[in-house]
């Protein structure tokens, strides 16, 4: 991973005099975003370069060339790009923003067209001449998947992605957004299209979860610290419960949602990196190969269910309408674009195993949705009773089991949970929780997932990316349970309804339930 240097020498954002990514600030380089009229685009992306310019983290020679379909030119992109700046960092000086925009060029055309890669190939020459000599060049497809393999197509047609195999050239790395296809099938089919053209070690897949700081930090947690490690397996742990929770609803994608549903948008890849991080074994080292290796292994030990058996283990819900924040929520059906007779899942709960030495006969609880009460992501682990109690008449099950929370977002931090002996006389239990928050104890927010990744692609470094046989081992577990469900929702288990702004519906509860445990109420 990669943290730039400051004058001083220190790692740039966190000052340590060591730390453990060291390494040289990137270097020049041009990003090419495909999809430069999209969502992606001005929420995430440009505000996320951004960002990085102005913590001078970035070289002063970079450029970054828009390709989109819709006709602009340079200077009517520069003023989206302007806007998307302000409409996140709102007290940015103009000059700021002035100096950014002299990097930044618009090309338009369709994505299969090979006159548009011919007249992005001229501007990226006629960009190099800038150069002493000619920079990396990243192509981020900031689109739907169904037109990735035209674009990498395209790109390497017009001679856009080769290296030389000596390693002399520059770099040309593609970096490509979940969903990773609709299927097992589809993915595969992507894959190997995208292979005609390119090396694995140029294609970087990115789920933005990765890139989030308290995500990373689930590896520091267990693996830059004695106190946990020695507990967290079958012995200790009870049980372990991950939440995906958003107050928000599709927004202005239903097109892609309504295809997509909730365990391909969000099961697919945030839960199930969440649930490999937290529950691998330990790599041999912080690299790509060595924590991607792990995570693959992880995958294959988890459970695979039956057809028979995925209506008993997989709850899939839509919101109907309700109440949030005193706000009145229309039904799923009921919002634009989406057809009033969808049975699209807009959340998934689900129990899982994951079958190996460590965990046997630990269950997961996985939940995931869309208006749901609050926004919220966490990995709760639940520490086994005590086996006997020697505070008379207190039995094991009086007291409440120690519980470790690691707050995803939007609260950064970890919570810990212990029994204490309450102020007073008589010797009365109560909770004593322990929550640290990383504002409170770094007192820096944590960057947009974002920065961290377009940094590392830069520096070549693929750790928080996700490799191609770990995006195979994942289809191939969520395949046949949407199998089971149907291709219209009409098999295995009904589609459960929730009233938007409630915490998902009544058969998640009863998922939970039936074995004595409850879904924690973050
Ligand atoms: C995206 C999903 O990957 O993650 C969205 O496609 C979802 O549907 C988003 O809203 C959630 O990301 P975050 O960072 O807001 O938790």
């Amino acid at each position: 991973m990669l943290e730039n240097k400051n004058e001083n020498g220190d790692a740039a954002g966190c000052g340590c005099e060591k730390s453990v990514c060291m390494e040289n600030p990137p270097n020049s380089f041009i990003l090419v975003i495909f999809g430069a009229s999209g969502d992606l685009t001005y929420r995430k992306l440009i505000p996320s370069i951004f960002s990085l310019f102005q913590k001078d983290m970035l070289p002063s020679d970079f450029h970054i060339v828009g390709c989109a379909r819709t006709p602009m030119d340079d200077l009517g992109f520069r003023k989206k790009v302007a806007e998307s700046i302000r409409s996140k960092y709102k007290s940015i000086p103009a000059k700021m923003i002035e100096v950014f925009n002299q990097n930044v060029h618009y090309v338009s055309g369709a994505y299969d067209s090979p006159e548009m890669f011919s007249a992005l190939s001229a501007r990226l020459d006629s960009l190099d001449t800038q150069y002493p000599t000619p920079p990396g060049r990243i192509y981020y497809l900031a689109l739907p998947a169904s037109v990735y393999t035209d674009v990498i197509e395209q790109l390497s047609n017009a001679g856009l992605v080769s290296e030389k195999r000596d390693g002399a050239s520059p770099y040309r790395r593609v970096i490509i957004e979940k969903p990773f296809g609709y299927d097992l099938e589809s993915a595969r089919s992507i894959e190997r299209q995208m292979k005609n053209h390119l090396a694995e070690k140029q294609i970087y897949r990115i789920d933005h979860y990765l890139g989030k700081d308290t995500v990373q930090n689930i590896l520091m947690l267990r693996f830059a610290n004695m106190i946990f490690e020695p507990l967290w397996n079958n012995k200790y742990i009870d049980f372990v419960q991950i939440t995906v929770a958003e107050s928000i609803g599709i927004e202005h994608r239903a097109g892609y949602f309504d295809k997509a549903g909730l365990l391909r948008d969000i099961f697919q890849n945030h839960m199930l990196e969440m649930l490999s991080l937290v529950a691998m074994e330990p790599p041999a080292s912080f690299d790509a190969d060595s924590v991607r290796d792990e995570k693959a292994k992880l995958l294959r030990s988890i459970k695979r269910y039956k057809p028979e058996d995925v209506s008993a283990n997989f709850i899939r819900g839509q919101y109907t309408q309700g109440i949030q924040n005193g706000e009145k929520i229309c039904s799923y059906v009921e919002e634009d674009g989406v057809p009033q007779t969808s049975t699209t899942e807009t959340f998934v709960a689900a129990k899982t195993f994951i079958n190996n030495w460590r965990w046997n006969g630990v269950p997961f609880y996985l939940r995931a949705g869309k208006r749901l009460k609050r926004r919220v992501s966490e990995i709760a682990v639940t520490f086994k009773k005590i086996p006997h109690s020697i505070f008379n008449p207190l039995q094991p099950e009086d007291l409440h089991q120690n519980m470790l929370v690691l707050n995803v977002q939007p609260e950064e931090g970890f919570a810990l949970n212990i029994q204490a002996k309450k102020p007073g006389a008589k010797l009365c239990m109560g909770d004593l929780p322990m929550d640290f928050f990383y504002r409170d104890i770094f007192k820096d927010e944590p960057p947009e997932a974002y920065e961290r990744l377009l940094l590392d692609c830069m520096a070549g470094d693929s750790t928080l990316f996700i490799r191609n046989d770990t995006i195979d081992l994942s289809w191939s577990l969520l395949t046949p349970i949407l199998e089971a469900w149907g291709e219209n929702g009409s098999g295995a288990g009904k589609l459960c309804s929730y009233p938007a702004g409630s915490w998902g519906p009544k058969e998640a509860f009863s998922l939970i339930e039936a074995d004595n445990r409850k879904w924690r109420e973050p």
